[in-house]
């Protein structure tokens, strides 16, 4: 990172973060990896360091940053450990309906416990049978009263057995698509909300993705977020928009902790009488790699200054940083395990961790394939428009 494009502040938040990963996460990151359970000693170390709410305005209690500093954190922490990185990205991803969706009054009852860090909050989207079609969901809510009735099944709910809230997006009107589903925040405990399945996953193991069952989940009206129905659908796209270059900023944090294994290895590696560092063949590897991490990086920060500008369309360019940054982190995990030749195949070493956990930023948050739809669609909309 060149640290003059940055200010004084984002420096040091870089820098607090990157402390926090090297003495908290990395030492810890494989026995989590084994166990596969969630590091609470690592989000009390985040809560204690005040960077919990980096994306939360100031006024609910949070550091008052944008999306560009959420990733020049998400990076750090992902140098580190991939699944730690996605564990504190998931609560700006769950919390960003509130903000972007819920009134004031909603702002105030949930934002400021995420802030400080007390409580997490995960994001219920998808379901079995809609993953990229996130439109054809079938979970239902029904208004009672001043209640609503919520059934049905969540799938792929990152965080969901650790948060205390997780925004709920469900069906409340039948046969109208997308406009017909809203948002809601559902808190834990609630009768009828309950934890199912725990995935057994390739990577990101620190943390749990689950299923989450609604069975006559009873919630107050009053958390259906905006007070408005009909509004879900359009407040997940515009929460993705913002949450994905996050995505974009694990990868290109897991691609810069692979290399940084990279180059400490073969320089210590010899073969042949030298180091394999010293062969021109491994030498544009790694130059081919500081590259592509580099240009990943800096369509990240281009799509985050983006959307911190405020600028209205930024679909293309989140969806671009996500796709660009996540085949960046794949391709270069992969041939940093080559550079450790068998050793790297082994657990002995940290680097083959970074390819598991790579794999899945292709994935979740839309998966690549949806990212070119959705860059494709925003190109032909905007070429037919004329700007
Ligand atoms: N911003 C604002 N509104 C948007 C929008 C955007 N970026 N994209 C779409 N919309 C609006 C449209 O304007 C339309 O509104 P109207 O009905 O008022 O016209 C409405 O939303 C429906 O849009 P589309 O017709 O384009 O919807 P679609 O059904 O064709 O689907 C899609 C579009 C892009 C494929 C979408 O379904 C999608 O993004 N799919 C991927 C879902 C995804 O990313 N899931 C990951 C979940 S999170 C996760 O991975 C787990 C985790 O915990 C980390």
């Amino acid at each position: 990172m060149i640290e003059e494009l940055y200010t004084s502040k984002q420096v040091e938040l870089r820098n607090r973060a990157r402390e926090l990963a090297e003495t908290v996460m990395r030492p810890v990151a494989a026995k989590y990896d084994v166990e596969q359970t969630y590091p609470w000693e690592v989000q009390h170390a985040i809560r204690d360091a005040g960077l919990s709410g980096v994306w939360i305005p100031e006024e609910y209690g949070g550091l008052g940053g944008g999306v560009l500093d959420l990733c020049m954190v998400v990076e750090e922490f992902s140098r580190a450990c991939g699944g730690m990185g996605v564990g504190f990205a998931v609560n700006a991803l769950g919390s960003f309906p509130i903000l972007v969706g819920g009134t004031d009054e909603q702002k105030e009852r949930w934002l400021p416990g995420i802030a400080a860090g007390e409580k997490l909050i995960a994001f219920g989207l998808s379901e079995k049978d809609a993953g990229s079609d996130a439109g054809s969901m079938t979970t239902r809510a029904e208004k009672e009263g001043d209640q609503y009735v919520l059934n049905g099944e969540k799938k792929w709910n990152t965080g969901g057995a650790v948060a205390a809230y997780n925004t709920i997006f469900a069906v409340t009107e039948p046969g109208r698509g997308a406009r017909g589903v809203s948002a809601f925040v559902v808190e834990e405990g609630t009768p009828g909300y309950r934890v199912g399945k725990h995935e057994d996953k390739m990577g990101i193991r620190c943390v749990p993705v689950v299923e989450i069952h609604l069975e006559d989940c009873r919630i107050p009206a009053d958390n259906l977020l905006g007070g408005q129905e009909g509004r879900g659908f359009k407040h997940a796209m515009i929460t993705l928009d913002r949450a994905r270059p996050g995505v974009a900023a694990q990868a290109v944090g897991l691609a810069q902790g692979a290399l940084d294994l990279a180059l400490e290895y073969t320089h210590e590696r010899k073969q042949f009488g030298q180091s394999i560092s010293s062969f021109q063949g491994v030498q544009w590897m790694l130059a081919d790699m500081a590259t592509q991490i580099e240009g990943a990086r800096q369509l990240v920060h281009a799509a985050a200054r983006t959307i911190d500008a405020g600028v209205k369309n930024i679909t293309r360019m989140s969806a671009m940083c996500k796709l660009l940054a996540t085949d960046v982190a794949m391709k270069v995990t992969t041939d940093c395990v080559q550079l450790f030749g068998g050793y790297g195949y082994c657990k002995d070493y940290p680097i083959e961790k970074y390819m598991r956990d790579a794999k899945i930023t292709q994935i979740y948050e839309g998966t690549n394939q949806i990212q070119r739809l959705v860059i494709a669609r925003a190109l032909m909309r905007e070429a037919a428009s004329g700007s």
